[in-house]
């Protein structure tokens, strides 16, 4: 006879991993780790520039010991915050990302790190979903979360776990030319929508996603291109769930949604003041009745952002909710705290600006297993109009 050795660890009926947005009650949370980081390599899919240096090479290999100690102290005081306000905290498992990779279409150098759970892994519910990925050196990045995820699948049947195609990443999945247009061109192009990956296979980061009970908004981008959509799409409404593409022409790069469009609970938005919404698709915010408000100006300027960084200013806006009242804000960035405190909300801050050359703040370097609620409407129009 088969012993059932599963506990079911559920508060109440709710299952161990449960989020349907960005904002309920945080109970249980990834947050990422620096540790055995490296720089990210150059590869078709990304050209990592050391800021202001001109063309200097950018590093190879492991990243400094006293770098990622900072980003690790600063990482671990998020954690630790976190833990004070009753949250439950998780780690990833080591790995070696100083090994190369090879796999039958290409190689790298070395991979990348696991600051940023949000990119790779994301709750749909009760469903855990791993994300293709559109970077070689990021192939493997599932792995550091793969404990976590079979604990989490094995100590509750209601759990769900889905693993996206992985794409070849092969030199023909991607675009070499895009990295060469010059600005007029791009600014010529921005409705196109072509990016550096081709639409050939299918490709998504799981920070293109921003959640919203049944209702989830992708970003196509350098990240996630239109057969990665038409996957979430044909996977995810047979399940209920509505998979709306969103566009965001003026950034020219663009690569993960969590910079440019935030809610921050339900009706609100921060809305990113250099990168506004595609107009058709911002009637589906407006004709149910949700804000959008642009974020103030970040204190750094992208001239002062740290050098190995690849990410915008706009981390300024990379905020976690810890409830629809609750939220976390990088400690220097007062105009935005200033603006959350006149919604009427209460803000907590963590110094967090050595963890930017990881690749991204504080909704970046967390993934969200369980949230209080249950899926909700939060845009009864579009039922309205897929019913007549
Ligand atoms: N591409 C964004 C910007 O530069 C940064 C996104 C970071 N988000 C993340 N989940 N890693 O504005």
């Amino acid at each position: 006879m088969r012993r059932n050795t599963q506990v079911i660890k559920s508060s109440g009926t709710m299952p161990v991993v449960n989020s349907w947005n960005e904002w309920d009650t945080l109970q249980e949370v990834v947050v990422g780790s620096a540790t055995g980081a490296c720089f990210e390599p150059t590869e078709p899919g990304n050209r990592p520039q050391v800021r202001g240096l001109g063309d200097v090479p950018f590093p190879t290999g492991p990243k400094p010991s006293e770098a990622v100690e900072r980003a690790n102290e600063q990482l671990d005081g998020l954690a630790a915050l976190l833990t004070a306000q009753g949250v439950s905290v998780r780690r990833p498992a080591p790995h070696d990302f100083a090994k190369p990779l090879r796999t039958p279409a290409f190689d790298v150098e070395n991979q990348y790190c696991a600051v940023c759970p949000r990119d790779v892994m994301i709750t749909l519910g009760n469903e855990i979903v791993e994300a293709p990925m559109s970077r070689r050196a990021r192939y493997f990045e599932y792995e550091p979360y793969r404990k976590l995820v079979y604990e989490y699948w094995e100590s509750d049947p209601r759990v769900t776990w889905t693993v996206a195609p992985k794409p070849t990443m092969a030199d023909s999945m991607y675009r070499q030319d895009f990295w060469e247009w010059p600005v007029e061109e791009r600014h010529a192009r921005m409705h196109e929508s072509e990016f550096c990956v081709t639409q050939d296979e299918v490709v998504f980061d799981a920070a293109d996603m921003s959640r919203f009970g049944r209702d989830i908004i992708v970003q196509e981008s350098m990240t996630t291109n239109r057969a990665g959509i038409r996957w979430l799409k044909r996977t995810l409404e047979p399940k209920g769930f509505r998979v709306h593409p969103v566009h965001f022409p003026l950034d020219y790069f663009p690569s993960h949604i969590d910079c440019t469009f935030v809610p921050l609970r339900p009706g609100l938005i921060l809305t990113n003041p250099d990168r506004p919404i595609r107009e058709a698709e911002r009637q589906m915010f407006t004709d149910d009745g949700w804000k959008l408000v642009d974020a103030p100006q970040p204190v750094l300027t992208n001239d002062d952002m740290p050098p190995y960084c690849q990410s915008s200013k706009w981390l300024s806006m990379n905020v976690l909710s810890i409830s629809p009242e609750k939220l976390i804000c990088e400690e220097q960035e007062k105009p935005l705290q200033d603006l959350l405190y006149s919604f009427g909300f209460e803000v907590l801050t963590v110094p967090f600006r050595d963890v930017f050359e990881y690749g991204g703040s504080l909704h970046c370097a967390t993934w969200d297993i369980r949230r209080d609620g249950t899926r909700e409407d939060y845009f009864p129009s579009v039922s309205y109009r897929s019913a007549v």
